[in-house]
């Protein structure tokens, strides 16, 4: 049986998991694949550096563009990460007329339109499994499983090092600083970190979920995006006594005149799932009719969970080989001729449930001003609670959640509150969402 041949563009953490998990199980792949995958040409920025995998029976060499030019190579994994040049590459690879496989979030978020658009020209396949939650197959389960039905929303831990973060503040009462270094030693963080805590990371995977989801093109430019830099360990505490637990989220939901799209802190209640996904764990909850809610839970960043996903993706191009392009999935599960042009809202026409915290005057009146401020903007409060000043502080933390109500108007009641003379400083705002 003649194995097919791959060509590798990184050989760094993803790229020699991706190499020892096709030796690790290589009976079992062939066995589904129906022929052996073989890595025969790779390229690494340090080719001569020791390495996790074994690079034994592969061309080795810097340049990437040898290994995409090379014609022994049928499909090239993508892994180098980065933008650019990554793109440059992957459109070569698919000119070339050679299915790619990614991992990279980054460049599908912002290119796969065109990406697509030139695979499509050129008959190919463009695998990116990988590129959202590491080793859970969401691409898969929404693209393929859930094809009958129309999705409702969806809303995923999709950022490992965040959930780490998080996590690491409330059980452990550690230092944002000290985590986010060690995540970045266990290899769950972007080369550049701030991608994670920032949500930039997060907003590209929900891009490509949103799209499979319902159907329009990658819009990651309109995506709002909130990271958990301003999530402190009062406010972790808070929420816990309050019988709620702060993750950072991807949401997009259907919102009346379009769909919404955003990745901010959120407060979930304690009971629900996916408030108990701790740790580098990832998970996406989706919403769909009339199948109703799953969850898929697993590893959503390391070598190994993101090697399933990429060798799960290689065994399908080969399993396509033989497929005319028009049988194939389409690259964002609706055919390409129909996706929507549904706008993506903004997050003014977005209804949510708040937490807010503000430090007030220990003063007589001073809650009513505040109630009265969202009593008149139609806000209803759903839990109160002022804490004991801290000592020799001439303010008291307050702590409200709210009911939902519509962004545009929680906005201008914070601006009335904040500028009242008994309350100091910025009002802290989280949203609060049930996912019931
Ligand atoms: N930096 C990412 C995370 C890796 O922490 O989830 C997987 O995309």
């Amino acid at each position: 049986m003649q194995p097919v041949k791959v060509g590798l563009l990184g050989l760094g953490t993803v790229g020699g998991g991706t190499v020892n998990l096709l030796e690790r199980n290589r009976d079992e792949i062939t066995r589904r694949a129906g022929r052996p995958i073989d890595v025969v040409h790779a390229a690494a920025r340090h080719p001569d550096r020791a390495r996790t995998c074994s690079t034994e029976h592969m061309r080795l060499e810097y340049d990437a563009f040898a290994v995409v030019d090379d014609p022994d190579t049928e499909i090239i994994v993508e892994l180098i990460g980065g933008v650019d040049l990554a793109k440059e590459l992957t459109l070569r690879a698919i000119e070339r007329g050679k299915h790619v496989v990614t991992a990279n979030k980054a460049l599908i978020a912002l290119h796969g339109n065109e990406i697509f658009a030139r695979a499509r020209d050129n008959g190919v396949t463009v695998g990116f499994e990988a590129a959202v939650a590491g080793g859970i197959p969401i691409i898969k389960a929404v693209r393929e499983g859930l094809v009958g039905n129309r999705i409702e929303w969806l809303a995923g831990i999709i950022n490992g090092t965040s959930n780490f973060i998080l996590s690491e503040m409330l059980y452990a009462g550690r230092e944002f600083g000290e985590v986010l270094a060690e995540a970045q030693r266990l290899g769950y963080a972007e080369a550049d970190p701030t991608f994670d805590v920032e949500g930039v990371d997060a907003a590209h995977k929900l891009t490509i979920l949103a799209s499979i989801a319902f159907g329009i093109p990658l819009q990651f430019d309109k995506v709002h995006m909130e990271g958990i830099g301003q999530i402190s360990t009062d406010d972790v505490a808070y929420a816990s006594e309050l019988g709620f637990r702060i993750k950072h989220l991807g949401i997009c939901r259907r919102e009346g005149d379009g769909i919404g799209l955003r990745v901010h802190p959120t407060l979930l209640p304690e009971r629900q799932l996916l408030a108990n996904v701790d740790g580098v764990m990832n998970a996406v909850m989706v919403n769909a009719d009339p199948l109703g809610p799953t969850l898929y839970y697993g590893a959503g960043a390391g070598a190994d969970p993101t090697a399933s996903a990429v060798v799960a993706d290689l065994v399908d191009v080969v399993r396509e080989f033989t497929l005319e392009p028009e049988n194939r999935v389409p690259y964002l599960a609706f055919q390409s001729h129909s996706l929507s042009d549904e706008p993506v809202v903004g997050m003014e026409a977005v209804d949510t449930a708040y937490y807010l915290r503000l430090e007030a005057q220990d003063e007589p009146g001073v809650l009513a001003e505040v109630t009265g401020v969202l009593s008149q903007a139609g806000i209803s409060i759903e839990a109160v609670i002022q804490k004991q000043p801290a000592p020799g502080a001439e303010t008291v933390p307050v702590i409200l959640l709210t009911h939902r109500v519509r962004e545009s108007k929680m906005d201008a009641a914070c601006q009335a509150i904040e500028a009242l003379d008994a309350v100091h400083g910025s009002l802290v705002r989280i949203r609060v969402e049930t996912l019931a």
